[in-house]
């Protein structure tokens, strides 16, 4: 693969056999999941995963997701510390997978350092996706997939966004339509004592107290950049491409409301007052499932407006928002 080099633009396809084979030969292919577009590769080998970090421009220290088809693709990739994590593994399986939650636990030595950041730890999941399914059966390997956006920028739940920042970076993109739930997976360590919730995600902290009741939450928005962490946590993070974008209350933006600042807004509010320019105004909706599954597509769409102002309404304080507020401090940070 000493000669590999990519196409001005990359190309987008619907063929999941060809999207295997580009994978297979060390390829970059973009691919919808039932949270976002992960950009794919061959897992476990080291040339690979290093044109993922040169792609994104992704920091060396964020580790990688092993995405695989099967229980038993993913059993090789951990060394499990004991019966009792084997049991919380057996369980969160049972309950999500496939879906939307990230377990991370010890590797085995089948891991690379590079794809893990040079953690002891490897995160992987089964997507509940069937294109995303045929594919990793097809490639046959574990498939490492971070978030399909440069570094730093919004997660794509479309191919179209996907291209907006790694056109001519990547192979192509497998195009299989927007994804369902638009926010990414919950990861969970279960290798120590207590099970710990890392990032938030579509697997809400409800459901998982549900499987495991002793089930902690990493303090939201906390610094902490050790390798027990998601280091990828740390740093702005789902930032559109404006000068200025900061949270406001909702007394903020109707004080704000006849500017011409770009906002994004919650259904109810935009009821509330007069209309508004429909330019610079995203309207989401009330809920937090519904909502989640606009909020990636409706921050790079804000990226057009030219306004150097984003006010981003702030959204419920209860839990069932937990994750989106997650994102939208970050996005602000
Ligand atoms: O829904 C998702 O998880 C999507 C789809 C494509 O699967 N992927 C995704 O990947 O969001 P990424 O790279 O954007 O975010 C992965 C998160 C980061 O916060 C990273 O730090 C954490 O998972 N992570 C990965 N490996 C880890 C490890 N070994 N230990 C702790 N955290 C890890
Ligand atoms: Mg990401």
């Amino acid at each position: 693969m000493g000669s590999y080099s990519r196409a001005m633009h990359s190309r987008t396809i619907k063929n999941i056999e060809h999207a295997a084979k580009l994978i297979r030969e060390g390829g970059l292919v973009a691919f919808a999941t039932e949270t976002v577009y992960g950009l794919g590769t061959l897992g476990l080998d080291t040339t690979s995963v290093q044109r993922i970090f040169d792609a994104k421009e992704r920091p060396s220290h964020n580790p990688l997701i092993l995405h695989v088809a099967t229980i038993d693709d993913a059993k090789i990739l951990f060394n499990f510390p004991n019966d009792e994590v084997v049991k919380r593994f057996n369980l969160l399986v049972n309950y999500f997978w496939p879906g939307p939650l990230t377990i991370v636990c010890e590797k085995s030595s089948l891991v690379p350092d590079l794809t893990t950041a040079g953690s002891s730890k490897v995160a992987v999941r089964i997507p509940n996706h069937a294109v995303a399914l045929k594919l990793l059966t097809l490639v046959g390997k574990p498939v490492a997939a971070p978030s399909a956006n440069a570094s730093g920028r919004p997660s794509a739940t479309s191919a179209e966004d996907v291209l907006k920042t790694l056109d001519g970076k990547i192979d192509a993109v497998l195009d299989a339509g927007p994804c369902l739930h638009g926010l990414e997976s919950t990861v969970v360590d279960i290798s120590g004592e207590t099970p710990i919730i890392l990032r938030t995600g579509a697997i809400t902290v409800e459901a998982l107290r549900g499987a495991l009741p002793d089930i902690s939450i990493r303090e939201i928005g906390s610094a902490c950049l050790d390798s027990i962490g998601s280091p990828g946590l740390s740093a702005k993070h789902y930032a559109p491409q404006i000068a200025h974008v900061r949270l406001a209350s909702s007394a903020e933006i109707a004080e704000h409301w006849n500017s011409p600042v770009a906002m994004l807004i919650r259904q109810e509010t935009y009821e509330q007052n007069a209309p508004r320019s429909e330019g610079i105004t995203e309207i989401l909706a009330n809920n937090p499932v519904s909502y989640a599954h606009e909020l990636y597509a409706a921050l790079y769409r804000l990226e057009n407006t030219n306004s150097q102002t984003l006010l981003i309404e702030e959204v419920p304080s209860d839990e069932s928002w937990l994750a989106i507020r997650d994102r939208l401090m970050r996005a602000c940070a």
